[in-house]
């Protein structure tokens, strides 16, 4: 590492975030899944039936098949359906689903039949469990509300299945620390589905941008989620798919909604900070290797008066790293406009800035006019692209030169693009994990720590006040 730049970035997770790791995910083409090599394999595995409880061994090798469940079957369990069948090693096998709206579990149950699968599907959490252990299932993927991630997790957990789940871990820090303990008292995983941890271009620019010091001592850092008020429209039902108000009550939802729109109300979730923010505050921890020493925010209902939460919120962290050089970090999410550039997240350091985004076409490099990145280029690290824009004739002299103190900037792409859903590689990590593979990307215990930063927006925007973070607010 250059001197000056913040040090001590090396942790054991960092540490899996190999050039090797990064070849091997890169290598590892989109496809689609074989149908009838799933509809042979199912009831076919050789893996011992659970009895009661602890799941059935894994078969390893190139035939390797794993038996999974699904919880949630709402927007974000289609997607991460979708996203499981192009996976061809491990084979994958859908044996249960459960949701407790009819509506949403009849469709997925029809998508999976349409791709020889053939779960058997469930309202109650308990007899998609047995039914599934029935079936030798051995991993139960989460995407319900967040309110019902760590009671679902944990039963999943103590019941023998690996298990990933969705982000934010919990509506609640306590609900979060009983699924990493569970984690670790059982012996099973749980990856929690910060989904930018095992992709391949995040992965690429943390080993070759971040830890290989391109962008000098970074200084700031920051990032948004900038979506239009569009984007957060209230969810509507069809009328005759209402579910009952008794079914309603007894998971805990008020009204259909609230049920629908459960992100907004504080008994079911943070709001857009956590569902969100969770994302890319995950990516400032990753990506510096330090934690928050300090949180002040600013949020209000500004434009959705009949939510409970804050429709726009502001923060400012200070990250402190080993050698106490302070980054300071500023994020917002904004739901009424989508102006500003979408969502990114962005490290700016005295020699140049890396700009990521899940979107392919938003994440750049710039370099400042006196960096020296010959050698970056000649290895690979970086593509030149040709600047769009130019700099108008019309201004004045002076003007004209504080435009170009600050916009002339070098512009690079990274040389690695997701071929695959976004999703994918971070479930492919997760059954990769199951057969002994991979290690987690995203294991419970490292995004609670990660977790621990949003936890305290919330709380800080209501005190008005810095807020400290304590050792405490990391551990488990
Ligand atoms: N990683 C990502 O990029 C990403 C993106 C979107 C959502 N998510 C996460 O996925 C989860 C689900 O979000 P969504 O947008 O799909 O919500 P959604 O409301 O569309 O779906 C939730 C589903 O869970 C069902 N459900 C509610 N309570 C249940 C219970 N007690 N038992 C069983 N099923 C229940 C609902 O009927 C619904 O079908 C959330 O945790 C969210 O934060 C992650």
């Amino acid at each position: 590492m250059k001197s000056g730049q913040n040090s001590a970035r090396v942790s054991v997770v960092r540490a899996q975030s190999t050039r090797r790791d990064f070849l091997r995910a890169g290598a590892a083409t989109a496809g689609l899944t074989v149908l009838g090599q799933l509809a042979r394999a199912q009831g076919d595995t050789g893996t011992p039936r659970a009895a009661t409880g602890g799941a059935p061994a894994v078969l390893k090798g190139a035939d390797a098949m794993i038996k999974v469940g699904l919880v949630g079957c709402g927007a974000q369990g289609g997607v991460l359906l979708e996203s499981c069948l192009p996976i061809q090693s491990p084979k994958l096998q859908f044996v249960a689903l459960c949701d407790i709206w009819p509506y949403n579990l009849r469709h997925r149950v029809n998508y999976l039949k349409k791709f020889n699968h053939d779960p058997s599907a469930h309202e109650d959490f308990d007899e998609f469990l047995s039914a599934g252990l029935e079936k030798g299932m051995q991993a139960v993927i989460i995407a319900t509300p967040d309110v019902w991630h760590a009671p679902y997790t944990v039963k999943a957990l103590k019941a023998g299945c690996h298990v990933y789940c969705e982000k934010m871990m919990s509506n609640t820090v306590e609900g979060a620390r009983q699924m990493v303990r569970a984690m670790k008292e059982t012996g099973k995983l749980l990856q929690i589905g910060h989904q930018r941890r095992s992709n391949p271009r995040y992965r690429f620019a943390l080993n070759r941008i971040m830890e290989a010091g391109l962008l000098g001592r970074v200084v700031n850092a920051g990032g948004q989620w900038n979506r239009s008020v569009r984007g957060s429209v209230d969810l509507t039902w069809p009328e005759k798919f209402a579910l009952p108000q008794a079914t309603l009550e007894k998971y805990g939802y008020a009204n259909m909604r609230e049920f629908r729109n459960w992100r907004w109300f504080r008994k079911y979730s943070g709001g857009p900070i956590s569902d969100l923010g969770a994302h890319q505050i995950d990516i400032f921890g990753w990506f510096l290797n330090a934690r928050p020493k300090t949180v002040m925010a600013s949020g209000g209902r500004d434009y959705f008066k009949d939510r409970e939460w804050y429709d726009n919120v502001m923060v400012i962290y200070e990250y402190e790293h080993s050698d106490q050089e302070i980054t300071r970090v500023f994020y917002q999410v904004l739901t009424t406009t989508s102006a500003g550039g979408g969502y990114f997240e962005q490290f700016m350091g005295v020699d140049g800035t890396l700009k990521m985004s899940e979107n392919d076409a938003i994440t750049r490099v710039y370099k400042e006019a006196h960096a020296d990145w010959t050698e970056a280029l000649q290895k690979g690290v970086l593509r030149p692209i040709e600047r769009a824009e130019t700099i108008p004739t019309s201004l004045s002299q002076v003007s004209l030169l504080d435009v170009r103190a600050s916009a002339d900037l070098d512009a690079y792409e990274l040389p690695v693009v997701l071929d695959k859903k976004p999703h994918t590689p971070h479930l492919e990590n997760f059954f990769n994990a199951i057969l002994g593979r991979e290690e987690l990307n995203c294991p419970a215990d490292e995004a609670f720590r990660s977790e621990a930063a949003v936890f305290k927006v919330n709380p800080a925007i209501e005190a008005k006040a810095q807020l400290k973070f304590e050792p405490s607010d990391f551990e488990v």
